[in-house]
């Protein structure tokens, strides 16, 4: 079967056929395409703060330095050197050049080849410089895309940068991280993260928390009605009325990059246990008004922003069936430890988690089954069915136009 008749098989409002969460060859074809033109949040800027500073990070099979250049402008490269392709950093650093541990070749902090030695009359050091990758900084996160249309950047721009900005997220700092590396292919992973039909069964604390649960979770009119009066209420007496952000109800038909505000509910201030705050509140905010915020591209970037702290989530597909899923818990730069609970603060998100890899990880068990057969969508995960359908129609244009449609998988 090539690949291009695979695409073009798949049953519309029914999850995908099984090689598509399973072969590696279906994975190389989207790593070099698909997956190459989405934008990833790879860091928080913070985490290159200073002038030299540089991170080594992995990205679609490649390693990615990112370096912040004398004059506060951060740049993205290949760590690979224009001399014999080594590596070239291996840990995060900070330094006034990068140097290839190979030969010695040094290249200045914009990528350009500053010194190399004894090399042959006609060479042009000006053409050595390191290749670049896309990269940009966005309200504090950085977002990197292997080949990606800067036309695609402005949208996500427009649409969060200023509720980024008003939550603190540019001055924000990492208070805790975790990784759940999860053993399952990236869509699973997806699918998993954009749907709350699984809410009910798998996430006790998670539904005690949020109570828009009720109302996204449960194919339920009333329930629905009900929420849209509680956050109607929130949005007349309590919401912070500094907020860029649109207030909103509704979460089944999220665009699919997208920012937006609704309350918590139950009169908790923030995504702690208890309900209490974790840390100083962060940005425009002067008192707690317990909303939370929530910030979506897909397929790759999404941030939760509550008063006090936020949540920071980052996916990277490593094999046909393996992702790493990294969370930042991000407060404000200026809190001091003593005043950010990071036990409570980490509490509902690293739970969830841990959940949810549990869940995927069975999921991605069954699929494998020589009995496993796309079931149907139901009408709680329009998400995860508008994602695949969206998947399929780009891969199919990317396949159509590249010698990929013949690859029989
Ligand atoms: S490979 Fe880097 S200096 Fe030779
Ligand atoms: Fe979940």
């Amino acid at each position: 079967l090539s690949l291009r008749a695979l695409i073009a098989r798949q049953r519309p409002g029914y999850a995908l056929e099984q090689p598509f969460y399973t072969s590696e060859q279906i994975f190389t074809v989207e790593q070099r395409t698909w997956l190459a033109r989405q934008w990833f949040l790879v860091a928080h800027s913070s985490e290159v703060s200073e002038d030299g500073s540089f991170i080594v990070r992995g990205l679609l099979g490649e390693s990615l330095l990112i370096v912040r250049d004398k004059g506060g402008t951060l740049r993205g490269f290949y760590n690979v050197c224009r001399h014999r392709g080594s590596r070239i950093c291996d840990r995060d650093g900070r330094s006034t050049s990068l140097v290839c541990p190979y030969h010695a070749w040094s290249y200045s902090l914009d990528g350009s080849l500053r010194a190399a030695q004894s090399l042959p009359d006609g060479v042009e050091k000006s053409a050595l410089a390191l290749r670049t990758v896309s990269l940009a900084e966005v309200g504090g996160l950085i977002l990197v895309s292997l080949t990606g249309e800067p036309g695609t950047l402005e949208s996500i721009r427009r649409e969060l940068e200023p509720g980024l900005s008003f939550h603190g997220i540019p001055e924000a700092r990492i208070a805790a991280r975790r990784s759940y590396p999860t053993r399952g292919n990236w869509k699973l992973v997806l699918e998993n993260f954009i749907e709350c039909y699984h809410c009910f069964p798998a996430h006790a604390e998670y539904c005690r928390v949020m109570k828009h649960v009720d109302a996204v979770a449960r194919d339920s009119p009333a329930a629905a009605d009900t929420w849209h009066k509680r956050v109607e209420t929130w949005r007349d007496e309590q919401a912070a009325r500094n907020s860029p952000l649109a207030i909103s109800s509704v979460t089944l038909k999220l665009a699919t990059c997208s920012a937006g505000r609704a309350p918590i509910g139950g009169g908790y201030q923030t995504q702690s246990e208890d309900g209490r705050p974790v840390a100083p509140l962060m940005g425009g905010l002067s008192e707690f008004d317990g909303g939370v915020s929530t910030f979506r591209c897909e397929p790759f970037l999404f941030l939760t922003a509550l008063n006090d702290h936020a949540v920071m989530f980052q996916f990277s597909p490593i094999s046909a069936e393996h992702t790493d899923v990294t969370i930042c818990w991000l407060v404000n730069r200026t809190a001091r430890e003593d005043q950010v609970d990071v036990e409570r603060m980490t509490w509902l998100w690293d739970i969830t988690t841990t959940q949810d890899k549990a869940l995927i990880e069975r999921n991605a068990a069954g699929v494998c089954s020589r009995s496993y057969r796309p079931g149907p969508y139901s009408k709680l995960e329009s998400l995860p069915a508008r994602f695949v359908s969206r998947y399929l129609q780009e891969l199919s244009s990317l396949v159509e136009a590249s010698h990929e449609r013949q690859l029989v998988v």
